[in-house]
């Protein structure tokens, strides 16, 4: 655990030091929670972007996309539930003023339980060797049973305070804390005050004051923009259900706990699909996106390994299917997209708050109702973080050196080619240039003349580049390259008029997308 977790700090590092993430206004020491994109990073972050859109728009031809403003009327969010109910519980420490999410202090400490049970596991497992029977060790042995027992009393009474009438036990989540004797990792006291629902929106006026200003709210999903515009699209678009709408945008949330670098942020984007159906047939379509959606994931090549579906078992009250899908992170299976069958929730409760009939006329059928809807909610940050765990690698050497890579998908890696001159003369930086002038329409390009080839190559390897061109005195007589490739490290002899068959194809979205058809 503690290996992966020096390989998390490691890859943020890597990701501030190659212009992939910076944090927010780093000059003034960063803001929590908040960062920018670097010349790497927008790159890789556009191209995941791009991969999402074209496989839902390109690729569905019942799928058309929109770019609803970030600020909506206020009514949008009294309709949507979110003023009343989008709250996390929060808990401050008195003594070291720092606040805490109370639920994630009980999660931390039903891991802990988890944490001693493995631990003995290991233990033994090293002891026994073959011999070792893990299902004997867990019914038998004394510290893990005690340590069962203590996981399973906390995980029923937090269901209870979680699941109770009338919304989570605020009083209750309190008690747990004081009884399973959580101290603040800052003061190391349990001096905690109540707890306390707190709202994750963030707040600004629309307006001067002096001409009556009204709250406004900074979106905290895209969603909503689509629901407001379905009459809009169906009607402008003549669409007929089942239709999707598509949308990529920033989303705000005040989180209380922001951590994990760009895993929870507090100014992040989502890539959402609303997909309209017929009432009756959301299971067929819930079980059909699942799977459209663990295929685009699994495209990548990343392996299907590390992905799993978390079906919830606690659904909201106007969802009947929900499930995560989540990715192998350095710090365990973590949820990267979410697919939710949720009724006609959203649409119906827009009618009543706008006074607007809000349905669908079925030709078919000749009936009039509210369309179902299938959501599949992703977080772009969050796919740029999977992708970049997954792909960074310390690689040792057949010669004994170490090089830092980054495997990433050639689809999506911020720069496509990189072309070096041998040497700063002889005509070589021209003809190197002349290279790049041919194929930056195509794909994008970077020239690097400074430092010896292999320090230029060991550059490229972190950025994720997937080729690499030398020009040399060969090439100003026969028109040839060395062209190298990022993973295998190996160079063969090709005519500069083949780089382009050899490399575009590779290196386009397009290659992406037609595997998923
Ligand atoms: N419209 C549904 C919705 O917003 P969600 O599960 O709250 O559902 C969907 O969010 C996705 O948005 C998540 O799976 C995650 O990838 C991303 N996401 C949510 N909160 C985030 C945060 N604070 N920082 C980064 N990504 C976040």
């Amino acid at each position: 655990m503690a290996q992966q977790e020096d390989v998390f700090k490691k890859i943020v590092s890597h990701c501030k030091e190659y212009g992939f993430v910076f944090p927010s206004s780093d000059i003034y020491d960063g803001l929590g929670a908040v960062y920018d994109y670097g010349q790497n990073g927008v790159e890789l972050k556009n191209n995941i972007k791009q991969y999402w859109w074209q496989s839902m728009v390109l690729l569905h031809e019942n799928i058309v996309g929109i770019d609803a403003a970030i600020f909506m009327h206020p009514t949008t969010w009294k309709a949507s539930g979110h003023v009343d109910a989008f709250n996390d519980p929060l808990i401050d420490n008195r003594d070291s003023k720092k606040r805490y999410r109370a639920d994630v202090l009980i999660e931390e400490q039903l891991a802990k339980y988890e944490d001693k049970i493995q631990k003995e596991i290991e233990k033994a497992k090293k002891k026994f060797g073959d011999a070792f029977d893990e299902a004997q060790f867990r019914a038998t042995n004394a510290r893990v049973l005690e340590n069962q027992e203590k996981f399973d009393a906390l995980h029923k009474r937090y269901q209870e305070v979680m699941n109770a009438e009338g919304g989570i036990d605020l009083d209750g989540m309190k008690q747990i804390i004081l009884d399973e004797g959580i101290v603040c990792p800052i003061s190391g006291t349990r001096n905690w005050t109540d707890v306390r629902q707190f709202n994750l929106m963030f707040k600004t006026e629309m307006g001067s004051t002096a001409d009556g200003a009204s709250t406004i709210y900074l979106r905290p999903e895209t969603a909503q923009g689509i629901f407001v515009n379905y009459l809009n699209v169906q009607k402008t678009g003549r669409m007929k259900l089942p239709f999707g709408i598509a949308q990529i945008g920033k989303a705000f949330r005040n989180e209380i706990v922001a951590r994990q670098f760009i895993f929870r942020m507090r100014e992040f984007e989502q890539m959402e699909m609303q997909f309209f159906i017929k009432p009756g047939t959301e299971l067929d379509w819930f079980a059909k996106w699942k799977e459209t959606r663990m295929k685009w994931h699994q495209n990548l090549g990343f392996g299907a390994e590390n992905y799993r579906f978390h079906d919830h078992d606690k659904l909201a009250h106007y969802a009947n299917a929900a499930t995560d899908i989540e990715f192998h992170m350095p710090f365990g299976f973590k949820e990267v997209e979410g697919i939710h069958s949720r009724t006609n929730f959203d649409l119906s409760q827009h009618a009543k708050y706008s006074g607007k009939k809000i349905e669908y006329f079925d030709p078919d059928t000749n009936e009039s109702y509210t369309p179902y809807v299938i959501e599949t909610s992703i977080g772009v940050d969050r796919m740029f973080l999977s992708i970049m765990c997954h792909s960074y690698e310390e690689q040792q050497l057949p010669d004994g050196q170490t090089r830092t890579v980054l495997h990433l998908p050639a689809a999506l890696a911020p720069v496509k080619l990189a072309v070096f001159p041998l040497t700063k003369k002889d005509g070589m930086p021209e003809k190197a240039q002349e290279i790049i002038n041919d194929l930056r329409f195509h794909f994008n390009c970077k020239y690097e003349e400074k430092d010896q080839i292999g320090k230029r190559y060991r550059r490229m390897d972190a950025i994720g580049c997937p080729y690499c061109v030398t020009v040399d005195q060969q090439t100003l007589e026969d028109n040839t390259v060395t062209l190298r490739d990022r993973d295998t490290m190996e160079q063969r002899r090709v005519a500069i008029s083949d780089l382009r068959n050899i490399i575009e194809d590779k290196v386009s979205i397009t290659s992406l997308l037609k595997k998923l058809l």
